[in-house]
């Protein structure tokens, strides 16, 4: 059984419909596993949604519904939004979902009987709408708290607290030693910064069940549930123990039920993970919380943590009470998934923050999609119908040497998650081939019988150069690469990176219909 490139996304609070930064987030991450697929590589993409907690006990309690009912209505809609993008997930996890919880429930055990946990008073001040505990030095100058924490109450109570203080040392050790642990590099530093310069308290790993009864019961403890964000990181590897993952089993096999709930094709290895893809935001719980609770469990740590940046509209935070949002769901059923995909990879590099603006995506719609992609495969392809019916001529090379040079280029921009990058690159060749119809002019070579070898020569080296590109597009818009393909008359689709390789397109072999990819569209 070879391990697969295991790649996770942040799990979704299901307290309301998906946003702009959830898609953002889904998307570059199936960027990322589809190249993966495509060089070859047997690949586990997990996404799915984090239902517990007092965020989504308020939600359902301001909706009028039980937290499981209110969950359930919602992941459906969450689960075919994941469709709706195109992703090509393997599973799809729900935190209220039993394989979920007995994992949650195994871990605790055995964290709890080899003495990780102690009970304490905990005290303090409490966000709810961030599930997180605030202390003295989130206090503003004037006293008051920043309102992204929403209202912030005093509590006093019982809990579990976990030991992570203890765990300071290694932690920074590891990740001053391991410079590819967290990118990039500027995410790392402030996690390195983080570490040096604070000390490390346990972590308050309980909620007393009266106060907040929808989590997952404690074992050792059941008038308690389990802290939200202890719950939500064990995703990543309740999963794996569900589909009978060797090294997840190892560390929990005792507390786990025998028999691995396995469908399909039998036991999986996945665990180490090979990339968490998250928001900057949530760094701190998978940089250091998680590393501490695998530690303690024994097992590996994840091999990367990418931490990407945060979308805006229109210069300002997105929030529902001022209607300032992005709804992807409309974006995508009046552009399309791939022009949807498409922006959002090309709009920022994967780190940094981006803004959303409607005209910045019309723009590149026109110009990138219609007028770029979409016009040089519509007229490469239909020259070929007009002049030769269809039918490709001889092999010929003239762009076979740009072809190379952005498979190449591409492939290394993936490599480095450089996701706006690769799309450049792949632009460079899109535009080296409208120029290359502009300078040979086949409209002119078609009026000149003494020059049909030259003209199949020009013919030849378009048509091949838009299969290479569907087989370079093919992880960011599939459903693009795939139409390209068909127009060849390929069949299959074009999700093998061998296949970028110039000259595959066989002298005699008749290509399909033409359509516009990218319909210019009237705003
Ligand atoms: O944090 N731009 O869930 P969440 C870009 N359940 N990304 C954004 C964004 C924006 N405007 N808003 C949110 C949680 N995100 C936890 C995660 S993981 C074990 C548990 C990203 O629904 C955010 O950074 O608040 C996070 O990675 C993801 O969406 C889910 O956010
Ligand atoms: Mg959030």
């Amino acid at each position: 059984m070879s391990k697969r490139f295991y790649v996770t996304t942040a799990i979704d609070y299901v307290n309301g419909q998906p946003h702009l930064g959830h898609a953002y987030e889904k998307v570059i991450t199936d960027v990322i596993a589809r190249a993966h697929r495509s060089l070859g590589e047997p690949v586990f993409f997990l996404t799915g949604l984090d239902e517990h907690g007092q965020k989504v006990q308020q939600a359902a309690l301001a909706a009028g519904q039980t937290p499981q009912a209110y969950c359930d209505e919602l992941a459906t809609a969450w689960r075919s939004f994941a469709t709706k993008l195109d992703l090509s997930i393997d599973d799809f996890v729900r935190t209220t979902s039993p394989r979920h919880q007995t994992t949650v429930q195994a871990v605790l055990t055995r964290l709890d009987r080899e003495g990780h946990f102690y009970p304490d008073t905990y005290r303090g001040y409490y966000s709810a709408r961030e599930e997180t505990f605030l202390t003295e030095k989130d206090r503003r100058p004037d006293g008051t708290f920043d309102p992204i924490w929403g209202n912030v109450v005093e509590l006093v109570e019982e809990n579990y607290y976990f030991k992570l203080g203890a765990h300071q040392p290694w932690l920074l050790e590891y990740i001053e030693a391991h410079p590819d642990f967290i990118v990039p590099d500027y995410r790392r530093n402030e996690v390195l910064g983080f570490l040096r310069h604070n000390k490390l308290e346990d972590l308050c790993s309980t909620r007393p069940a009266t106060r907040l009864g929808w989590g997952i019961p404690v074992p050792f403890a059941p008038a308690w549930v389990t802290y939200v964000w202890f719950d939500a990181l064990s995703n990543y590897i309740s999963v794996p123990a569900d589909h009978g993952d060797p090294a997840v089993r190892a560390a929990l096999g005792e507390a786990l039920p025998a028999t691995p709930a396995v469908e399909g094709a039998g036991p999986l290895s996945l665990w180490p993970a090979d990339l968490h893809v998250i928001g900057k935001d949530i760094l701190k719980f998978h940089a250091v919380y998680w590393p501490i609770m695998l530690r303690t469990l024994g097992l590996p740590l994840p091999r990367q943590i990418l931490a990407h940046g945060w979308w805006q509209k229109d210069g300002q935070r997105m929030s529902k009470s001022t209607g300032n949002v992005v709804d992807p769901v409309a974006v995508i059923d009046a552009w399309g998934v791939d022009a949807f995909r498409y922006y959002v990879t090309r709009e920022l590099d994967v780190g940094a923050d981006g803004n959303w603006t409607d005209a910045g995506f019309q723009a590149r719609y026109q110009a990138e999609l219609a007028n770029g992609l979409g016009n040089l495969v519509n007229r490469s392809l239909s020259m070929l119908q007009r002049y030769r019916q269809g039918r490709v001529p001889a092999r010929s090379a003239d762009l076979a040497e740009p072809a190379h040079q952005a498979t190449q280029a591409v492939r290394m921009a993936l490599a480095a998650y450089r996701l706006q990058g690769a799309l450049l690159e792949i632009w460079a060749l899109v535009n080296r081939a409208n120029q290359y119809v502009d300078q040979t002019a086949p409209f002119r070579l078609a009026k000149d019988p003494g020059q049909a070898s030259r003209l199949d020569a020009v013919l030849y080296s378009l048509a091949e150069t838009c299969r290479v590109l569907a087989v370079l597009l093919w992880p960011f818009l599939p459903s693009t690469a795939g139409k390209i393909y068909a127009q060849l008359g390929l069949t299959g689709a074009p999700d093998r990176w061998s296949g970028a390789e110039w000259g595959q397109l066989p002298p005699g072999h008749t290509i399909g219909a033409v359509t516009p990819l990218f319909p210019r569209k009237d705003t």
